[in-house]
């Protein structure tokens, strides 16, 4: 595989399922597993096996129905946990179990009150198990984003003479800032040792709004695969969001890094994720909301209707958007009108242009959008007819 491949490990049906209010069944994690793989998701982490019959029963059945990409199961550094993961997906073509626990100073002492020691050794005994149930077993060092860098490296290192295959190293809790996380990844990549038998992989949390640039972060000093989640939902704040980091990506041919996802689909996922977990995306959400094509201040309107590229830096048919947006509001100027007005079949003369815009100020000073039966309505009150020079 190409040195700048980025893997994209999905992990709505996981990470992004712990939201409050979002439980799937069944058949709909699997219509959705079935959409991440035609939209080119290189491994679908399909849930948390031992954390419910329910969730077994659905990482079991995405085991079978899934045929191209790997499919993942989590677990706690627990031996019930991993052999519960190793069962559910025993039918999977590319099974990886997802192991872990958490590494930092906070995590040691008050949730797990344990020793640094201690959870190095533990770390090794779960990716061993794992490793005797499947060949590919990513471990994560949760909280890794606050977690001391030597002893970091130290965990790592054995948990790679253990077996591991992929280094997963999660900002949990948010709190790292692009330069620290990226630094954070190349300290890994030069001090610990054996690293190129595995691949390091960021997963980061949007507590702060950091999470797209910190995922970048990663990529930049060597990680070469990023865990999101589709409209980037998630625990708290949610995790990276899938959408935004492959179109920085391709939007920036100056990084030089691929992916394996056909962007078209990026729509029509982000749309069947947010009805069958009936999570409404914000409107000003990046690439998939509903505003995210939509032009509405006078200004802008002008310039897009005279070449798209001065007000859009993606071609919204790449994601999957038929078209870009002229919302005709009281802050739109007469050339939006116009080109509204043609669109649905009248050609203004500028004479009617000014008495079509007058009357459409005093509507919209009326309404928050003017839509086409309003300015059916104008044109009918103008006696200006369809097709009319
Ligand atoms: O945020 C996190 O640390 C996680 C791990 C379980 C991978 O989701
Ligand atoms: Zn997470």
């Amino acid at each position: 595989m190409a040195e700048n491949r980025i893997y994209i490990f999905d992990t709505t049906l996981r990470d992004g399922e712990q939201v409050p209010g979002c439980k799937l069944n069944t058949e709909q994690k699997i219509e959705i597993a079935h959409q991440l793989e035609a939209l080119g998701v290189d491994i679908i982490e399909a849930g948390f096996p031992i954390s419910s019959p329910g969730d077994f029963k659905s990482v079991e059945a995405i085991s079978r129905a899934v045929k191209n990409a790997t499919v993942c199961g989590l677990s706690r550094a627990v031996s019930k946990d991993i052999e519960t993961a190793a069962a559910a997906l025993k039918y999977a073509i590319r099974p990886r179990i997802h192991t872990g626990i958490g590494t930092s100073e906070m995590h040691i002492k008050f949730k797990l009150k344990s020793t640094q020691e201690a959870i190095l050794e533990r770390s090794v005994a779960a990716v061993k198990l794992a490793k005797s149930f499947v060949e590919d077993v990513e471990f994560y060092a949760e909280d890794a984003g606050r977690t001391d860098n030597e002893y970091l490296a130290r965990v790592l290192e054995a948990v790679i003479k253990a077996g591991a295959t992929v280094l997963n190293i999660p900002d949990t809790t948010g709190y790292c800032l692009p330069e620290e996380y990226g630094a954070k990844i190349r300290y890994l990549k030069e001090n610990v040792k054996g690293i190129h038998k595995a691949i390091l992989s960021t997963h980061c949390h949007n507590d702060l709004g950091l999470a797209t640039a910190n995922s970048i972060a990663g990529i930049q000093n060597g990680a070469r695969q990023i865990e999101c989640t589709i409209n980037g939902i998630g625990e708290r704040a949610g995790n990276t969001s899938l959408e935004e980091v492959v179109m920085i990506m391709r939007q920036h041919p100056d990084l030089a890094f691929e992916t394996g996802i056909k962007t078209p689909m990026i729509y029509q996922t982000s749309r069947l994720v947010s009805e069958r977990m009936g999570m409404p995306v914000q409107p000003n959400k990046a690439i998939v909301g509903a505003n995210a094509f939509a032009h509405s201040s006078g200004i802008h309107q002008d310039g897009v209707i005279k070449k798209r590229e001065t007000y859009e830096i993606i071609n919204p048919l790449d994601v999957g958007v038929d078209h870009s947006k002229i919302v005709l509001t009281a802050r739109s100027g007469r050339a939006a009108v116009a080109y509204r007005a043609k669109n649905i079949g009248y050609n203004l003369t500028k004479d009617q242009l000014d008495k079509v815009y007058a009357q459409f100020l005093e509507v919209a000073d009326s309404k928050k959008e003017v839509d086409d039966s309003d300015l059916n309505h104008i044109m009918a009150q103008q006696k200006i007819g369809v097709l009319s020079t």
